[in-house]
């Protein structure tokens, strides 16, 4: 079965709207694990209209992309847009690792990466919408691929086990997290030593890329924000139409 059409099943399944709106239209609703209070290096300003109000380095965070767009994500178009097929070997994936996709949606991402680590490696497919675990979850085993583990974070920690992962990605996720900074942290105590970071952003240097401005962000940020965490760069890929690859490795 296609994709889309999974979905429309697993639409009805979840009593979803029959219009999928917009992608970035809806704002997911999440509880952090630690309060506000506790995180003083954010800002508070007036929230542009697909911004939260809150700054991270100089930097506005994106709403949430809303389980219910989740139909964007399996475009068929997406292929052409941002050619999966440059960024997989970029990841130099190998039979056996242990990878993670945070903010999996779908699985789209996880689901190719589970090819390339086969049945002996493992793929953390971690978000935070349990609507979006749930979908991910059905799609991977429709696909046979068990390997994928769906997970479900939280806003502020991706939960997963200390020093297990040898790469973790980002697709189109990092600028919409509500505590970049924590998450951040929670994912470098899940990296193995040498283990790897993928950041997949809309190239905020590009404005030929059609992305609402808050979406995309450039390779500056990406960097500046990554090293505070203790990130070190190891190389940026530009070959994507619109998205670059920013590889950032645990020291
Ligand atoms: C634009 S979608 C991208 C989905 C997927 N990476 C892809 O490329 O198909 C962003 C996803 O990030 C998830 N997300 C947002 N904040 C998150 C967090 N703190 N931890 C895990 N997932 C998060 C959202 O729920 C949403 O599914």
């Amino acid at each position: 079965m296609k994709p889309a059409a999974l979905l429309a099943l697993l639409f009805a399944a979840l009593s979803f709207s029959a219009s999928v709106p917009p992608a970035f239209a809806q704002t997911a609703t999440t509880t952090a694990t630690t309060p506000a209070t506790t995180h003083p290096v954010y800002e508070s300003t007036r929230a542009s209209p697909d911004g939260i109000g809150k700054r991270y380095m100089g930097r506005e965070i994106a709403q949430v992309m809303g389980w219910q767009g989740a139909a964007w994500l399996e475009r068929e178009e997406r292929e052409r847009e941002e050619r999966t097929d440059l960024l997989l070997p970029e990841l130099a994936l190998k039979p056996g690792m242990v990878v993670a996709d945070i903010g999996a949606g779908t699985g789209y991402i996880a689901r190719r990466m589970a090819l390339q680590v086969g049945s002996g490696g493992v793929v953390y497919a971690v978000d935070v919408q349990p609507e979006m675990v749930a979908m991910l979850r059905s799609m991977a085993s429709k696909a046979g691929l068990a390997q994928i583990k769906p997970l479900l974070g939280a806003p502020d920690d991706v939960r997963l086990p200390e020093a297990s992962v040898d790469l973790a990605i980002m697709v189109d996720v990092y600028h919409e997290l509500e505590f970049p900074r924590e998450v951040l942290a929670s994912l470098v105590r899940a990296l193995k030593p040498g283990g790897r970071v993928v950041f997949v952003e809309y190239r905020a240097e590009d404005p030929r890329v059609p992305i609402k401005a808050v979406h995309k962000m450039s390779e500056a940020q990406v960097r500046r924000e990554a090293g505070a965490s203790g990130l070190v760069w190891e190389r940026t890929a530009g070959g994507l139409p619109w998205q670059h690859v920013v590889i950032l490795r645990k020291p």
